[in-house]
């Protein structure tokens, strides 16, 4: 049996945390897209594993795979996994031969391409981890994949080309060259060095062959599913963030959505279309990106620091600017490194219908839900305005999405509670203004609710139904 878990969102809906839950009951955990622009956290009994490459079945020592969809970064999967073994943890990471490599000059070229972007506004806020010129690499087949790393002479031939051409990109489409670029965080010169990129990165090819670490994913992931195994599929990012399905540009490279959980992995389409497709909503909404976000409830964009004052008391939902500081502090929504504000709205009843149009979804979990308590009254936008007209999905063209005005439902407001306590009681203990709230979601998308997070550690999780069980 195979279940995929799918951000129905815009990334960060909890998906580390539900992949944690349900990965008790599989052997193997993939992700089969993204890169290191992942960062799924886990808690468990209060310590806290922040993973973006490793999948996050590893907390409880599954097996994982990063499917030949994924864009892998060495360096940062390597580091990772060292961070994970000093914590006591012991990852059994495969990585699929056809997987693509992020190589330290696609971070150059994301963050030389985001910065000439935003002069018109077309930057998409990414992760600057190279994964969009990563997958450009991919889609110009002039990539290079993990399997390379293994044959030194076929890395240092494809090196030749690909660094040369990046660095004729560099130069002659951005008029730049590596000495112009400041930046602390990349390795801007070595990002051009043939010689010590192929010295560094056969090295990793070489540890991922003693490691025993490199599989055709396909192959692995039937031979276990044949073997009587349960897999659990790991998405990263949203499906608002979909390459194809998403608010195009300001989206990531991939296709985030459940059709990639067979492409991503070779594993047969119709083996995980039978399986269970698990979506993962936030109560609300957060974005750390760039674009439109018609339910935003103030516009932080730009904004250096945290927020002032936290409101004294909790505030009405017509105050959106006290609403967006109570979320933000309640649900910890600041950037992990810059500390900036992230952006917060209400819940989009269109995004999620589309959602689950696209990925087909078997069973819901709806996250966050003890971050909204203490409000008055919550609001969810049922359907959009647009031009006058009533509309219940998103419209195909971000822009056309810029011009929607939500249409506001109002629910009554929940007190906060004892949320650990609530969990262990289960779902009848959650207070009747929450249940009403979840009901009316997994009503409008004619989809049965699987849990609930009441908090961030491994015990704050209502679980009605288990894919495995
Ligand atoms: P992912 O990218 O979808 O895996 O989500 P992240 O891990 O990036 O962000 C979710 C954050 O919320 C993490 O800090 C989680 O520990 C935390 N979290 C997950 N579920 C809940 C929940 O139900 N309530 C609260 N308060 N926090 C949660
Ligand atoms: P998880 O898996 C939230 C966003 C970036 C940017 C856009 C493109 O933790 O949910 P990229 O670096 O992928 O080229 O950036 O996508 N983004 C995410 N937002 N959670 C994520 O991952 C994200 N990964 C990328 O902010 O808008
Ligand atoms: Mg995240």
């Amino acid at each position: 049996m195979i279940a995929t878990i799918v951000g129905a969102q815009l990334g960060d809906e909890g998906k580390g945390a539900v992949v944690d839950h349900y990965s008790d009951g599989a052997s193997v955990t993939v992700r089969y897209q993204g890169g290191d622009n992942a960062g799924h956290t886990v808690v468990n009994e209060g310590v806290e594993y922040k993973l973006s490459l490793v999948p996050s079945g590893a907390v409880r020592g599954k097996t994982g795979v990063l499917g030949n969809g994924c864009v892998i970064n060495p360096r940062v999967l390597f580091s990772e996994i060292d961070a994970l073994q000093e914590r006591g943890l012991e990852p059994d990471v495969r990585v699929a031969k056809r997987a693509h490599v992020v190589f330290p000059y696609h971070r150059v070229l994301d963050a030389v391409e985001e910065a000439t972007k935003a002069d018109d506004d077309l930057d998409a806020g990414t992760t600057g981890r190279g994964i969009g010129p990563a997958y450009e690499g991919k889609a110009g087949r002039h990539g290079i994949r993990v399997g390379d790393l293994l044959d030194p002479s076929v890395l240092e031939h494809r090196l030749e080309y690909t660094v040369a051409r990046a660095e004729a990109i560099l130069k002659g489409v951005y008029g730049r060259s590596p000495a112009d670029i400041d930046r602390d965080d990349i390795d801007v010169e070595g990002a051009f060095d043939t010689d010590a990129l192929f010295a560094e990165y056969k090295s990793y090819g070489a540890r991922l062959r003693e490691a025993g670490m490199v599989v055709d994913s396909g192959d692995f992931l039937t031979e276990r599913t044949a073997a009587g195994a349960d897999i659990l599929l790991e998405g990263a990012q949203g499906t608002a963030l979909d390459i194809d399905h998403g608010i195009y540009p300001y989206v990531t490279s991939s296709n985030t959505t459940a059709g990639n959980g067979a492409t991503g992995t070779g594993l047969p389409v119709t083996a995980v279309g039978q399986g269970a497709v698990i979506g993962v909503v936030k109560a609300y909404l957060s974005r750390v990106g760039t674009g439109p976000l018609p339910t935003e409830l103030d516009d932080v964009t730009g904004a250096k620091g945290a927020d002032a004052d936290p409101p004294a008391t909790p505030p009405g939902a017509t105050d959106e600017t006290a609403v967006a500081t109570y979320l933000r502090q309640r649900g910890g929504e600041y950037g992990t490194v810059t500390g900036r504000p992230r952006r917060v709205g209400w819940l989009d009843m269109p995004m999620l219908r589309q959602a689950a149009q696209t990925n087909g979804f078997t069973g819901l979990v709806v996250n966050h839900v003890d971050v909204l308590a203490g409000l008055k009254e919550v609001r969810v936008a049922h359907a959009y305005d647009l031009d006058g007209a009533t509309q219940t999905t998103m419209p195909a063209t971000t822009e056309r999405w810029g011009d929607c005005t939500p249409v506001y439902r109002t629910f009554d407001g929940w007190a906060d509670v004892d949320w650990a306590a609530v969990a262990s009681e289960g779902y009848t203990a959650l207070p009747g203004p929450t249940r009403t709230y979840l009901e009316y979601i997994a009503e409008e998308l004619s989809t049965p609710l699987y849990a609930v997070g009441v908090g961030p550690d491994r015990t704050d999780t209502i679980v009605r139904q288990d894919p495995f069980a």
